[in-house]
């Protein structure tokens, strides 16, 4: 059985596509699901990928990566920088923790400049669109392989 990594994604990326195309492209979130399960069974790990607009139900997601999964890829969207119910579930979890945004949040407003996610995280991938989940599965598998 491949190792099974949860892709979270957090509100509003339910709107990829329509949502701000200047600043995270045309691409919706049903491609970025398509990118991942490609990526996926490239890199030999399976994928579960979902998406909320609910902070409770990213924490409940979070808290059941515990004991699903091996690994996690999470775009939090604008809970990164609110949420320490989010940090809090994630301090949990001792797998790896790789988070990702579509956008690179430095080069925008400062509110987004600071992540309570980082916190937790084992790694950051900022500004590289789908690219960046595809990056992260890899780094995952190749951590779970080593
Ligand atoms: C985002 C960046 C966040 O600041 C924003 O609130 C999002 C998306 C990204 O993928 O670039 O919703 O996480």
């Amino acid at each position: 059985m491949p190792p099974l990594i949860f892709i979270l994604n957090g509100p509003n990326l339910n709107l990829l596509g329509e949502r701000e195309p200047a600043v995270y492209g045309r691409e919706t979130l049903a491609d970025l699901e398509a990118a991942c399960r490609d990526e996926g069974r490239a890199c030999g790990v399976a994928v579960e990928f979902r998406q909320t607009n609910h902070e409770g139900k990213l924490v409940d997601w979070i808290q059941e990566a515990r004991h699903a999964a091996r690994g996690l890829v999470l775009n939090a969207g604008a809970y990164t920088h609110t949420s320490i119910a989010v940090l809090d579930a994630l301090s949990v979890l001792t797998m790896p923790v790789i988070e990702v945004h579509l956008s690179n949040i430095f080069r925008r407003e400062a509110f987004r400049h600071h992540s309570y996610v980082s916190m937790a995280a084992t790694g950051v991938i900022a500004g590289l669109g789908s690219d960046g989940y595809r990056v992260a599965l890899r780094a995952l598998a190749r951590r779970l392989a080593a």
